[in-house]
């Protein structure tokens, strides 16, 4: 055994030079990496006793990609693509061993190597996208190379990880070998090509699959449509294809130098800084500083549900579709039969869409059952409260848990706005009280806010972390305070585009303008969507709101063809001249005089008040992080990825700008924009609030 560095070890096993990586976690290719690639292979070639080469990593992947804490900073070491000329250009037969995940510059490793062998549960995959980024290191000229265009285009695009069977016969990988013998599997097929004589296949050299598809400008068109509505707005995906039209269009080095400027564009962007910042965020948020890694977790066998409603019925699917049975309590049988009637037909849906079997609807739907006494709780792992949005009834039901739930239990409400201090001191068990904040629909969203009580255990927090986790959420922990993060940051936005139709704007030009910054949809065809009238009461309505006139004229939204907007029989929006009279009577009795307000002023309306209410979060200790805020809104609210997040598209607009302008606007308007204290010490101390 030679070692290499502190990273790589060669070893020679009859005839085959066994050239072994270890770097945890993921074995990126940092510079320590590519050094003993780099000097492992010549080692290797220069061995006269080796007559073929074997690339395999240790521990829990093969290379997971470049090393990408490392972009950015002054680049050390030698290249990736020197190391891969090395490697195509081997005399020697070079095998690529592939345990684990071959992901992004990892691929492009191994596609440089003359065979690829992996193991059955191996996936191959190219998710630079993911980070607004396109593979740099020849991964876009080489792949369509093996896999054909259309495929090559589905992998660059979405960043999919391509199980090893789909990679044997996409042309990907040569063999599969057993999981739990790969290095004998590899060791046996390098003997194999010593002994049979195979030639030194060098992917850039083949071109049957690219060359069927030039002078085929339709593949691409029609590829790019559709895409065209998951990726806009981002640039990456568009690079990407471009990119394989280079490897079809153009002899290999021209390819190169297309996919090396590309590269070169976008990693110098902000959407690939905000994008890779977002990695990082998405990895960070689920780590406490005060709760130890080793905190023992509860087990959670058995869910209790309490209440069948919009909320209660979606949480229960989180845990039936993870193989968790729930019991769901209602107040009577009509309501509970109601309420599992829809869990089942949102099943039901999902299979007409193709994305479950029929039968894996049966399979959830026996995770799921209801019972209309509390009592049938007293054996639950975990109780969460879903019931309507009433203190008192919220109290009612947790002096009533306090008395039935087993000891360990975890008490948690779904409350959007509630004090859980409050609802935790009806219990003789306030550290058992947890706030699990979903997001509708409870069943889609990604976002879990996890409410932590003056009281709460450490480890019920940790468990309520792991269980997020298991059920396929992004969990982001968050102090009690009136809207938690994520909907306390809303209603700044909410105010300000509330004032903004009455200022001038029109609802549908809010709405553009978010929609232009790259959200799903803007806060006024989001409250169509949700129903205007959630809320609001026929009985006490004074027409005190734009939103109490509509609904007292019967404009609950989409789901009565009309709101803020007007629907047609496909339910799309179209402006309605009814809204913008009303606006306008409704603003000329408040005597606002209205103006023109442009997108621009529009967004800063919108945007800077977040930022500021962040500030406020992160000075009152109710987020960890200003990037555990990020990740709530991105994951929860559609704040685009490529912008980071409020406080990094904060950061890149400067807060220096932020605070100046919510000043000048204190002055003329008053106190919604009183810039917090936090935020002007950041700028007075320039403090790097993501350290
Ligand atoms: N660079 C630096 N750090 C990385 C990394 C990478 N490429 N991939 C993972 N890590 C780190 C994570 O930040 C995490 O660190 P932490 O423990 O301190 O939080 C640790 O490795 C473990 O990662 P995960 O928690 O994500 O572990 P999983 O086992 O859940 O997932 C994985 C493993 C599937 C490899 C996942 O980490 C992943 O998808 N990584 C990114 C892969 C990727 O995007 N590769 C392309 C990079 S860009 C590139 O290659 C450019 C090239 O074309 C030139
Ligand atoms: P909902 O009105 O759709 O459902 C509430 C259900 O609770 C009803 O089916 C009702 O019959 C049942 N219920 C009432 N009292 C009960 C009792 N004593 N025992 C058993 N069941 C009882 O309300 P929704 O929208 O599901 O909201 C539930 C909770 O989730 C509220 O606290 C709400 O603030 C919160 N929430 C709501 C979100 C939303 O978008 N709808 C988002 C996040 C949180």
């Amino acid at each position: 055994m030679t070692t290499i560095n502190d990273v790589t070890k060669l070893d020679v096993i009859e005839s085959v030079g066994v050239l072994t990586l270890n770097s945890p976690p993921v074995n990126a290719l940092s510079a320590n990496v590519r050094e003993g690639l780099d000097i492992g292979i010549k080692k290797a070639i220069e061995n006269n006793d080796i007559k073929a080469i074997v690339v395999i990593c240790e521990g829990r992947t093969f290379i997971a990609g470049a090393d990408i804490s490392e972009f950015g900073q002054e680049p050390k070491g030698p290249s990736l693509f020197d190391v891969q000329d090395i490697m195509e250009n081997s005399p020697k037969p070079v095998i690529a061993a592939i345990h684990g995940t071959a992901l992004g510059g990892g691929l492009e490793v191994a596609l440089t190597c003359h065979y690829r062998i992996a193991v059955k549960s191996a996936k191959c995959g190219l998710p630079e996208v993911n980070l607004g980024l396109l593979p740099g290191a020849g991964g876009t000229q080489r792949l369509p190379r093996l896999v054909g265009v259309e495929q090559a285009l589905k992998m660059v695009t979405s960043g999919l990880h391509l199980p090893a069977e789909q990679c044997l016969q996409s042309g990907l990988i040569d063999k599969i070998a057993n999981d739990d013998d790969l290095l004998n599997n590899s060791i046996s097929y390098a003997k194999e090509i010593i002994e049979e004589n195979r030639p030194l296949k060098k992917v850039r050299d083949i071109d049957e699959k690219v060359k069927a598809a030039q002078g085929n400008d339709e593949i691409f068109q029609n590829f790019r449509k559709s895409i065209e509505r998951k990726t806009r707005g981002f640039l990456a995906p568009e690079y990407n294809i471009q990119c394989i039209e280079a490897a079809v269009n153009e002899p290999f080095d021209e390819g190169i130098k297309v996919e090396r400027d590309l590269f070169i564009k976008l990693i110098s962007g902000n959407q690939s800084a905000a994008q890779r910042y977002f990695f990082f965020a998405q990895r960070q948020v689920a780590k406490i500083p005060d709760i130890p890694k080793e905190t023992e977790l509860l087990d959670i066998n058995k869910v209790g549900i309490i209440g069948a409603g919009t909320m209660g019925g979606g949480i229960a699917m989180n845990f039936a579709n993870a193989g968790i049975p729930v019991t769901i309590i209602e107040q009577s049988q009509e309501r509970l039969d109601k309420g599992i009637g829809i869990i089942r037909k949102n099943y039901e849906n999902t299979a007409a869409k193709g994305r479950i079997s029929l039968e894996d609807v049966d399979k959830r739907m026996q995770f799921i059952n209801g019972n209309i006494s509390i009592d049938t709780l007293s054996d639950k792992d975990l109780i969460i409260e879903a019931v309507f949005e009433n203190m008192d009834l919220k109290k009612e039901i947790f002096s009533k848990l306090d008395l039935i739930a087993k000891d360990s239990a975890i008490l948690a409400t779904n409350t959007s706005a509630l004090d859980i201090n409050e609802i935790a001191e009806t219990t003789k068990r306030p550290e058992s009280v947890i706030g699990l904040h979903f997001f509708s629909p409870a069943n889609v969203m990604r976002l879990l806010e996890i409410v932590r009580g003056e009281k709460t255990s450490k480890q019920i927090i940790a468990t309520s972390m792991g269980l997020a986790k298991t059920i396929g959420k992004t969990a982001a922990l968050v102090g009690v305070c009136p809207g938690f993060v994520g909907n306390r940051i809303l209603a700044q936005r909410q105010r300000e585009a509330n004032k903004l139709i009455l200022e001038g704007a029109l609802p549908w030009e809010i709405d553009d303008a978010l929609f232009d910054f790259g959200f799903p949809m803007g806060p006024f065809a989001m409250s169509d969507l949700a129903g205007l009238d959630i809320g609001w009461s026929k009985e006490t309505s004074r027409s005190e709101t734009i939103r109490d006139i509509l609904c007292e004229n019967g404009r609950f939204g989409q789901k009565s063809g009309k709101g803020f907007y007007i629907y047609d029989e496909n339910r799309n929006k179209l402006p309605d001249n009814d809204v913008e009279k009303i606006i306008q009577e409704f603003a000329d009795n408040k005597q606002i005089k209205r103006r023109e307000i442009e997108k621009d002023e529009i967004l800063k309306r919108c945007l800077y008040p977040m930022i500021n209410e962040g500030f406020k979060i992160l000075d009152e200790g109710m987020a960890i992080r200003a990037s555990d805020i990020d990740i709530i809104w991105i994951n929860g609210y559609g704040w685009p990825i490529y912008e980071g997040g409020p406080m990094f598209y904060g950061n890149l607009i400067g807060y220096d700008k932020i605070l100046s302008w919510l000043q000048d606007m204190e002055k003329e308007h008053g106190s919604d924009f009183s810039p917090s204290p936090y935020l002007e010490k950041v700028v007075e101390e320039k403090i790097n609030i993501f350290n």
